[in-house]
């Protein structure tokens, strides 16, 4: 059985879908991650979960109980949110102790508890002070805090980290694997952040528009987006994309257009075939264009782009390149990619019109109307139906 289960949940204000048939399920000690872009839907769907906000259709079950009409009290679930929500008035051991003290709890064990918790986000020296006199990520951990003491049967985090600076989140991130693991209980972890769900979850639910578009680890959101969005959204920098037109030309299947002409691999070649005399949109991550002499296929005219060299940027390990199609049609703006290296790319290719070989087993292929995949079916729908 699910420890919990949304089943086509539906949000409206005012008319407006800002939930728009969600459905997913977490296990017993499952930590699911939901990104998606500002706006799409993420803190509704949490508020739902916690009966925040009420439901316009679809149904909420903990294990087989259906908790639609259950108060947010009596769903026994810890929510952490972006905005800390701590009281001014009270000190950091009120604070945390809060929710223990509204659910009865017995004295002694809230006066167990608590240093406990603060002990774990190290802010067990700071119990007596008001949060005034905490700087931000303090605050925050007294938040977190205040979530851990309990014994909830879901816990959500909203963004609970996109105010700390990189190395309290680094830090604070760990600390929430560490707890979560420790409680077992199941999560959900908001981000907008598709690096930080990358690094956190087991499995990741993509959002865009009040949908979920994909779940699945970090791996198949990389390797297997089922439509646009989930390619463009996971990965850093985006996947590029190209409008191209199908051509078949015997055994080979083409794609062609924005002075691109590149042979597509057997492996794609038969659901590409299906596109002859159609537009696809073909993506390719920044670390799938080589520099031929590098690469670790055979480049060949057929798997080549050309580009000129707008910038170079170091990075810790080689060089991010932003760059100009070239050989793209007259009077048309050429088109901008990005592509990068392990290797420092020297100052004097600015400018410069170079080759680059194209990893043809690594692209993706998209319907260029509706943004699908042709090679990837998806756990749920891909596009709005
Ligand atoms: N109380 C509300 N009344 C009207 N519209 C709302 C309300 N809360 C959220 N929305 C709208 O619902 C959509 C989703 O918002 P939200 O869930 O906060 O997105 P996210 O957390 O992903 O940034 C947005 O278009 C937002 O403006
Ligand atoms: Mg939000």
């Amino acid at each position: 059985m699910n420890a919990i289960t949304v089943d086509n949940l539906v949000k409206e204000f005012d008319r407006k879908r800002a939930v728009d048939r969600v459905s997913f399920e977490i296990q017993e000690g499952e930590l699911l991650v939901l990104v998606g872009p500002s706006g799409c839907g993420k803190t509704t769907t949490l508020r739902l979960l916690g009966g925040l906000e009420p439901v316009s259709a679809g149904e909420i079950r903990f294990g087989e109980r259906v908790v639609n009409d259950i108060r947010p009290k009596d769903r026994n679930v810890a929510m952490v949110f972006q905005d800390y929500a701590i009281f001014p008035h009270l000190t950091v051991f009120e604070n945390i102790a809060y929710g223990l003290r509204s659910r009865r709890t017995p004295r002694q064990v809230v006066r167990d508890r608590v240093p406990e918790a603060a002990k774990t986000f190290r802010i067990e020296h700071l119990l007596a002070r008001k949060p005034r006199q905490l700087s931000g990520g303090e605050r925050q951990r007294v938040a977190l805090s205040r979530a851990m003491v309990r014994d909830a049967s879901l816990y959500l985090y909203d963004e609970p980290l996109s105010n700390l600076d990189a190395q309290l989140r680094y830090q604070a991130r760990e600390d929430i694997l560490t707890l979560h693991r420790e409680k077992g209980r199941p999560t959900i972890y908001v981000t907008h952040d598709q690096s930080e769900a990358m690094a956190l979850g087991d499995r990741i639910a993509v959002m865009n528009a009040g949908r979920i578009q994909q779940v699945g680890s970090g791996a198949d959101l990389y390797d297997r987006p089922v439509n646009v969005f989930v390619a463009y959204f996971i990965g850093t920098p985006s996947i590029n994309l190209f409008e191209l037109q199908v051509e078949v030309d015997g055994d080979r299947v083409l794609a062609t257009g924005s002075g691109l002409r590149l042979e597509l691999h057997p492996s794609m070649a038969g659901e590409a075939r299906r596109y002859a005399g159609r537009k696809i949109k073909l993506g390719v991550r920044p670390e799938h264009l080589h520099v031929p002499r590098m690469a670790p296929f055979e480049v060949t005219d057929d798997t080549t782009i050309h580009g000129i060299v707008n910038l170079v940027e170091p990075t810790s390990a080689g060089s991010t390149v932003y760059l100009a199609l070239s050989g793209d049609g007259a009077g048309s703006e050429p088109q901008d990619f990005v592509a990068t290296f392990k290797v420092r790319l020297p100052a004097r290719y600015l400018d410069q019109e170079i080759p680059l070989g194209v990893d043809m087993s690594k692209v993706h292929l998209f319907d260029a109307e509706t943004g699908v995949s042709l090679l990837h079916g998806g756990e749920t729908a891909a596009v709005p139906r």
